[in-house]
């Protein structure tokens, strides 16, 4: 078989890697990979966990629908797919300056965020087994490593380039119990689908916003992450004290609040990509935690309350907060670290607020499985 040419078309992770490593122009991209090295609350991080303890998951409550989500992955629909076509007509000469820095920065944190998801993934494939979660792993890695990939195609247009191979050696690691990643992993994916699909319908309608071709891609691209979501509800499935138990259902509702929040947080920092694509972004965090809650009650026991009187201010404060960590941040000294102190406390305060806000119940289907409804 010949080997393939670009990551859209590679079997592994390892191959999509090398790939791109192969592709490495003479460009300036160490700017790009500091900014993808940054660890803060609000950034990408990469996990590591208890591979051992992952490798012992027995899928066997789950068997029919495991077997039916993973020979749907193996047949792999899009192969081939994120790789530039003739549809592709990128103009960053002719990209608001503004504009084009806070779009390059949107993408370097999403390729940051899928390859984040590739190097766990690809990780557990590695160091596992068995060979139900290996295959599983392999096959979500294999798709991070293509996405991340195709984002990088997108940035190296713009003399841009997110170093993948030294992000995986120099980047620091956080480490999660097992569970966290479960009910991170579930949710980022899903939350992931949420995002993508309600750009690519918002430009369905508005054809004339579409400022860069790469949201053309974004159907496809969706749909691998909503697999990789079912996979993590299936996994959440094997063992029913995971979403039951009452310690729990508080790490979930935890997980719920600070997946949103962070969402909310980071979007509201992008005023000029959502101005361009004609989204109002208070509207778009609202309707992407509306989809992302009415799926994830295939697992989950409860919803979080997004129409509460508390909900909406306490994310602006919280928003207004981090504005002033960061501003804290860069001008140091005393005067800077107490306000960066302070905007720390009214975030967690505010989080509290959100946290303590009471959550919709409701009962779980006995089978997870859904289909991309959006
Ligand atoms: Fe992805
Ligand atoms: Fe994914």
């Amino acid at each position: 078989m010949n080997k393939p040419t670009h990551s859209a078309f590679a079997d592994t992770a390892e191959d999509a890697i090398a790939l791109q490593e192969a592709q490495s122009d003479p460009m300036t991209s160490d700017k790009a990979t500091e900014i993808a090295m940054q660890n803060t609350l609000l950034t990408p991080r990469f996990y590591t966990t208890d591979f051992a303890e992952m490798d012992a998951i027995d899928v066997t409550p789950v068997r029919a629908d495991w077997d039916r989500l993973i020979a749907q992955m193996k047949s792999d629909p899009n192969k081939g797919h994120f790789k530039k076509n003739d549809k592709w007509q990128a103009d960053w000469e002719g990209m608001d300056p503004a504009l084009r820095a806070e779009f390059i920065d949107f993408l370097i944190s999403s390729c940051t965020a899928e390859f984040s998801g590739c190097v766990l993934y690809k990780e557990m494939k590695r160091r596992g087994s068995n060979t139900d979660i290996t295959t599983l792993f392999q096959l979500m890695a294999r798709d991070e490593a293509r996405h991340a990939g195709f984002i990088n195609d997108a940035l190296r247009e713009a003399g841009i380039r997110v170093n993948l191979g030294f992000l995986t050696q120099a980047k620091k690691y956080t480490y999660f119990r097992p569970k966290f990643i479960y009910y991170a992993t579930y949710l980022s994916e899903k939350i992931g689908y949420a995002r993508y699909i309600t750009i690519f319908r918002h430009l369905e309608n508005h054809p004339e916003k579409q400022f860069h071709p790469i949201f053309q891609w974004f159907r496809e691209w969706c749909n691998d992450e909503f697999s990789h979501g079912e996979a993590f509800a299936l996994l959440l499935k094997t063992d029913p004290a995971l979403t039951e138990s009452r310690v729990n259902k508080m790490w979930i509702k935890f997980f719920l609040t600070a997946v949103y929040s962070t969402m909310w947080v980071r979007d509201h920092q992008r005023p000029l990509f959502h101005d361009a694509l004609g989204v109002d972004v208070t509207w778009y965090g609202q309707e992407v935690f509306r989809k992302t809650s009415e799926i994830s009650k295939q697992v989950f026991p409860f919803t979080l309350d997004i129409d509460h009187p508390r909900w909406r201010p306490n994310l602006d404060r919280m928003e207004r907060a981090s504005v002033q960590v960061a501003r804290g941040k860069a001008r140091g000294g005393i005067v800077g670290t107490a306000s960066r102190v302070a905007g720390m406390a009214k975030a967690a305060f505010a989080f509290v607020s959100i946290y303590t806000i009471p959550a919709i119940h409701h009962d779980v289907p006995a089978s997870p499985v859904m289909e991309p409804a959006y």
